[in-house]
This record gives C-alpha cells, structure tokens and sequence, in this order.
C-alpha cells in the first residue's frame, strides 16, 4: 500500500512521475468548467475522506474538487464535530473508515498522529499537514516552478523566514528534485537539523544562513511563509525575530531578474511579504494554489494504483 506521508519516504523515480501526471492532467482539462469531470475520470466510485485538526481553505478545497473532477468524493470531518475530539483514538477511527473509504487525508496537529493513522490504516493515508511537513504543498510548488520553465535540477531556490513544515518538505525533496536549497532563518527558528542531516545524506545541497540577503542573491526562486505557523506560540517574540526576514521589492532585487516568488499562503501582507512582491510580476503564488488540485491529483492516483 501507498502511503503519502513524506517526500523523503518516496523513491525519486516515483515523486517524478507524480509531478509528471501532474503536468498532464493540468494540460488534459485547459479550459474546461471547473466542477466538470475528467474525459478518463480515473477515481470513478472512489471516496477519499478528509480529517482537518486545523484551519484549511486550499487543502479543503482542493482534495475535494480533485475527487470530484477524477469522477470521485470527499467526505470531510474535523475533530469537533467527530468522535475524534470527545476521545476515540485515531487507532479506532482509522480502522474504521478502512473500511468505509478507499482513501484518508489528514492534517494533523502532531506528525505522531498521522503516523498512527498511516499504522492502522488499510487504505493510503495521504499528509495534508501536520507540525514536521507539508509534502503534498511542496509537489504544488515543484509543478509551479517547472511550468513557468524553470529546470529544478540545479536551480537556487532560496527559503527567506521561519524553518517550518514547509521547508522541511523543501529539503526532503531537494536530493530527488536535484535543486539546490538556501534558507535563511533566524537563531532559534532554523530547520529540524535531523532533517537537515538526513537530505545531505542523500546528496542534496542544503544551506543554511540567517542572513536573508545571502540567501536571496542569485537565487531563481524566493519562498516564504508566515511568521506564525498554526499551534505556534510566543508570537510577540516571533514577530521581532522575524522582522529581518520580510520578501519586499529590495530583497528580490538580489534575486535573479526573473526570479519567482512563492508562498503556500495563506499570506500576513505587510509582515512575511509586501502587497509589491505577493501581486508582482513574478509572484506566481494563485497558480502555485491551483496546482494544489493538479498536484494531488497524481498524488491520489499514485496512491490509489493497482
Ligand atoms: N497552503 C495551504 O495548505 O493552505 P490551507 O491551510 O488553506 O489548506
Ligand atoms: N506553516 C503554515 C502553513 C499553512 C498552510 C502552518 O503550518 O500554519
């Protein structure tokens, strides 16, 4: 069975072909209605269902209209109005819509209860979130930056900010993609070193810097998120260690001319980004939302193939 847990979990060849269906099932349905099905309707009869422990609008949105456009359903749940939150275990609740769907999708609190889920499932269980990573978001972004012509094999992707979920899925994929990974974070808020360690074993470049400006130069894509990742506290204490670290117009400006601008959103405009560089020319942040749909698309079927 396919679990989509983690992109250092997956063999390279595999993450390439996911990005590749991705490419194509995004070219396949140029133009049509958007609640119009696929012409191969790939996951006919198929129903994946949704767990939200946290806020979600892209994640929500864009699994659902996946299944519905593959010919598809979703059922979402979240903890407060599931059995989940008055104390069935995740054991017990992945055991039991084993058997009532072909597919579950959880954004979790904690790594450790997805990793529970993905134990006691009998279907794949696909990573919509949790505290460690964000693979499926990382696929969006991949598929983003290769579409606008970008080659990932050498290219200098700089992370500007907080060393979250985010950049963890970055660096997990670094080795496969073959990109080459600065991140510029502040003391206190740098990477999971294990993380770290772990993607240079596998021969991929990572650095790390707390100077945003090193990061940015020459850079072919500038990426960053909020300062204040959801379950995080001490947000005073984050808002002044993270000042340094906005993506305005004068840090792009070290970047390549063409470099792109990517943020998994949602965006603190004013804080993370200027309005100047999230609605520039070179922010490529709604398609890179879009591409959440086309993305795990391919993910779910490479999941889901017999
Ligand atoms: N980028 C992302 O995962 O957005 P949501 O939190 O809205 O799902
Ligand atoms: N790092 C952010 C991503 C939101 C999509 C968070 O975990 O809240």
């Amino acid at each position: 069975m396919r679990h989509f847990l983690d992109l250092d979990l997956i063999a390279p060849a595999d993450l390439r072909s996911i990005l590749d269906e991705a490419h194509r099932m995004k070219k396949a349905r140029l133009g049509q209605p958007k609640g119009m099905a696929d012409k191969d309707a790939s996951l006919q009869g198929h129903i994946l269902a949704m767990i939200f422990e946290k806020s979600s609008t892209r994640t929500r949105v864009s699994f659902d209209v996946a299944m519905r456009q593959m010919g598809g359903s979703a059922v979402i749940l979240d903890t407060h109005t599931s059995q989940l939150g008055r104390g069935e275990t995740i054991a017990d609740t992945s055991r039991v819509l084993s058997r009532m769907v072909d597919a579950i999708m959880l954004r979790a609190n904690s790594h450790k209860s997805l990793l529970e889920m993905a134990k006691w499932a009998s279907v794949p269980v696909i990573n919509g979130l949790t505290d460690r990573s964000h693979p499926c978001q990382i696929m969006a972004d991949l598929q983003t930056l290769e579409e606008s012509g970008l080659a990932l094999k050498g290219a200098r992707i700089a992370w500007v900010g907080d060393g979250n979920n985010v950049l963890n899925s970055f660096i997990d994929a670094a080795s496969a993609f073959e990109y080459s990974l600065i991140a510029a974070c502040p003391n206190g808020f740098k990477p999971d070193a294990k993380t770290v360690e772990n993607a240079r074993t596998k021969g991929a470049r990572i650095e790390i810097t707390d100077d945003a400006n090193i990061a940015a130069l020459s850079a072919d894509c500038v990426v960053t998120d909020t300062w204040v990742s959801m379950g995080d506290e001490n947000v005073s204490q984050r808002m002044q260690a993270f000042a340094p670290y906005q993506v305005n117009e004068e840090l792009m400006a070290k970047a390549n001319a063409r470099a792109i601008f990517l943020h998994c959103l949602p965006a603190h405009r004013g804080d993370e980004v200027t309005n100047a560089v999230m609605d520039g020319a070179n922010s490529l942040v709604f398609a890179e939302a879009e591409n959440r749909i086309h993305a795990q698309k391919a993910i779910l079927r490479w999941c889901l193939e017999k």
